[in-house]
C-alpha cells in the first residue's frame, strides 16, 4: 500500500500494517469465537483506557474530544471527594490522605484502580473507559516488561475457560511470550486515539493481534496525511508508536494481542 505524501506514519519496513494472515494457520480461528464469548461470561473483565489525554499519548487532533480523562478527574478532585474516592479502593489504608501529591493512580501509575474506582469515576463523573472488557489472559506486568516471559504464565481463568484460545497462541510463532490481552469494546463506543510509546524509541514492539470475526475495525490515525489506515484482515502487526484506535461499531467486539518475541525464521518472514 502506497502511503500519502505527508504521511507521518513511522510503519514496519515502509507499511503501515504487516498482514500476517497469509502467513498463519488461521483456520480454526472463526470458531474461537464461540470458546471466547462463553468465557467472557465465566469471568470479571476489567475497564482500561481512560487516560490517554493525561498520559500524554493522544494526538492534539483527538485529545480535543470531549470524553472525561480519569486522570484529569482525579487532579480536579476537592479533599472531601479524594476522600470517597479513596474509599473505594482495594486498600484504602495504604494511602496517606494528608499526602495526596505523592501518588499517582491507574494504568502504568503507581496505584492501580480497583474496579470499584472505574464504575465511580464512570458513573459520577462520566470517565469514558474505551474498553469495558479488558482481560489479561496472561498478565504482562508494566507495559515495558510485556515482552519478557519472566514470571508471566497463563492465569487459571484462562487455562480453565479459554482452553483453545490459548493453545491457537501457543501455535504461533513466538520464540517467547510476556502477555496476552483480550480487549473489548461495547457496541457504540470507540477506542481513544493514541499510541503506546515514541516511535523514536527503537524497533517496533514484536506482537500479533487477532480477531476471531474480524468486526474491530483497528485503524492507525496518519497525523500528516490526516486520515485512517484501516487494519487489513484478521490477523496483523503494526508499529504501536504510531497513533491508533477503534472505530465506533454498533455491537461488541474484540481482539487479543500477544505480545512477546517471534521467531527468527517468522521474523525473516514478516521483515524486508
Ligand atoms: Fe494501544
Amino acid at each position: 500500500m502506497s502511503r500519502p505524501a505527508k504521511s507521518t506514519l513511522s510503519g514496519i519496513d515502509g507499511r503501515p500494517f504487516v498482514d500476517l494472515e497469509p502467513l498463519l494457520d488461521l483456520g480454526d480461528l472463526e470458531s474461537l469465537d464461540d470458546e471466547i464469548c462463553v468465557g467472557l461470561t465465566q469471568v470479571t473483565p476489567e475497564y482500561t483506557g481512560g487516560c490517554h489525554r493525561s498520559m500524554g499519548i493522544m494526538p492534539p487532533v483527538f485529545a480535543r474530544e470531549p470524553w472525561a480523562d480519569y486522570g484529569e478527574v482525579i487532579a480536579a478532585m476537592d479533599d472531601d471527594a479524594f476522600v470517597v474516592f479513596v474509599s473505594l479502593s482495594d486498600d484504602p489504608g495504604a494511602i496517606d490522605l494528608s499526602n495526596r501529591e505523592s501518588y499517582t493512580f491507574g494504568e502504568e501509575r503507581a496505584v492501580p484502580l480497583s474496579r470499584r474506582q472505574m464504575k465511580y469515576l464512570e458513573y459520577k463523573y462520566g470517565v469514558y473507559f474505551p474498553w469495558k472488557v479488558y482481560l489479561e489472559l496472561m498478565p504482562g506486568g508494566r507495559w515495558v516488561d510485556k515482552a519478557d516471559p519472566r514470571g508471566k504464565a497463563f492465569t487459571r481463568d484462562a487455562m480453565l475457560y479459554f482452553p483453545r484460545t490459548v493453545a491457537f497462541v501457543q501455535s504461533l510463532p513466538f520464540e517467547q511470550i510476556g502477555s496476552v490481552k483480550l480487549l473489548g469494546l461495547s457496541s457504540n463506543d470507540h477506542g481513544t486515539v493514541h499510541r503506546d510509546r515514541d516511535p523514536a524509541e527503537g524497533e517496533p514492539d514484536e506482537f500479533v493481534t487477532f480477531c476471531p470475526t474480524g468486526e474491530k475495525r483497528l485503524f492507525l490515525w496518519d497525523d500528516g496525511a490526516a486520515e485512517k489506515v484501516f487494519a487489513p484482515s484478521r490477523a496483523y502487526w503494526f508499529n504501536d508508536g504510531d497513533y491508533h484506535g477503534v472505530e465506533a461499531a454498533p455491537a461488541f467486539r474484540y481482539s487479543i494481542r500477544v505480545d512477546g518475541r517471534f521467531t527468527s525464521d517468522f521474523r525473516a518472514k514478516v521483515r524486508r
